[in-house]
């Protein structure tokens, strides 16, 4: 995996070796994908002002989310189907996690079971929610998370329904057979072709609910006493909203570009967010692929960032030690950052560090 000097490097690889179905599916945005790139774009619009002749010859990446010590402010965003990617799917995604002390956040849509992941992370395993019609089976699904040792529930908020991926509607996306949804229960678990559709958003439609809205949050916070965080948010007044309801957490994202396209970089949102979000702990996504992208989304306000899309790509060329690799560049990369920014630790990546 040496041979991989950068995320970009291991993206390449990674749609070399996957079928084009699943490389398009991973690539994909909404629609125009005009949301996708603005997500990377935002980064290069916001410039850097590094700090000069401050002691940085030793640095500390360590720093806590939700109370809980993690070795760097990076956490792995929850994404469907790792063993699209690696036969070890989910389970190669949690041993590199918990060798590198960071958390991974497990998709409902994860191909192993929630339990088996837990096993393989102790303590470093949050689960994402999306919330069911059938709430029954909503709340049978949080009650399974937690007892497999889910340290806190993330519920997406962003998807009412599937945004449109044009790719994978014009590509047939499905699961191939042996491959299932190994959480869901009281629902299809697999996911045959569908003509003229994207198998996934064809099972999103009936199955996840559309009418989920804020005055289900008590219902929620009812069915679990782990932390909560809406995942999805992009604006102060929602953001605020969530803060009075409770919550203990927002992540700002708009799902990489693939849900509403045409929305707001999630960068240019973050600012608003923090902002309104008074004590809850606000977490960011979109576009990770530098470590000087951590220290950018840290200054302006995040606790930690997730990234989607690179440890797919590193589940694709080596399984384990591909996501292994994608973190050790991010982590080399971000202590680089913050010794030329003039940040020895985390505390010292501060507002006035991006113009
Ligand atoms: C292939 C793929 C699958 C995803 N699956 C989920 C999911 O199951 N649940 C969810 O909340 N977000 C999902 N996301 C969104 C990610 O959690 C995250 O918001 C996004 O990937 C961040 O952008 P990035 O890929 O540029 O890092 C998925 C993203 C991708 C690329």
């Amino acid at each position: 995996m040496d041979g991989f000097l950068n995320l970009p490097d291991i993206e390449r690889a990674a749609h070399e070796a996957l079928p084009p179905m699943v490389g398009d599916y991973y690539r994909g945005g909404a629609m125009d994908e005009a949301t996708l790139r603005a997500n990377r774009d935002a980064f290069a619009r916001a410039a850097l002002r590094p700090r000069v002749l401050v002691d940085v010859s030793r640095r500390d990446l360590s720093t806590t989310v939700l109370g809980r010590r993690t070795a760097m402010p990076i956490l792995l965003a929850p994404t469907a189907f790792h063993r699209l990617a690696h036969p070890d799917g989910e389970l190669a995604t949690a041993r590199a996690a918990r060798a590198a002390g960071v958390v991974q956040i497990l998709s409902t849509l994860s191909t192993t079971p929630v339990e088996d992941v837990c096993r393989a992370n102790p303590g470093g395993t949050w689960f994402q929610l999306y919330v069911y019609r059938d709430r029954e089976a909503t709340r049978a699904l949080v009650g399974r998370a937690a007892d497999a040792g889910c340290a806190a529930l993330v519920v997406t908020v962003d998807a009412p329904l599937l945004g449109r991926r044009e790719r994978d509607i014009r590509g047939g996306f499905h699961l191939p057979s042996g491959i299932v949804a190994a959480n869901v229960t009281g629902a299809p678990r697999d996911m045959p072709r569908v003509a003229g559709d994207s198998a996934l958003a064809a099972w999103f439609q009936s199955q996840i609910d559309p009418s989920l809205s804020w005055k289900d949050l008590s219902a929620l916070r009812a069915m679990t006493s782990l932390p909560i965080l809406l995942k999805g948010v992009l604006r102060g007044d929602d953001a605020r909203r969530a803060a009075d309801a409770g919550v203990d957490g927002i992540i700002v994202s708009n799902h990489g570009g693939r849900q509403m396209d045409g929305a707001v970089a999630s960068l240019d949102a973050l600012p608003e967010v923090v902002a309104a979000a008074g004590t809850a702990t606000v977490l960011f996504d979109g576009g990770v692929r530098r470590g000087a992208d951590v220290l950018r989304a840290l200054a302006l306000g995040a606790r930690g960032v997730l990234v989607g899309r690179p440890q797919l790509h590193g589940l694709a060329v080596g399984g384990e030690a591909g996501v292994a690799r994608v973190l050790e560049i991010l982590r080399f990369e971000l202590d680089h950052a913050m010794a030329l920014c003039g940040c020895p630790d985390i505390a010292s990546i501060t507002r006035d560090l991006v113009r």
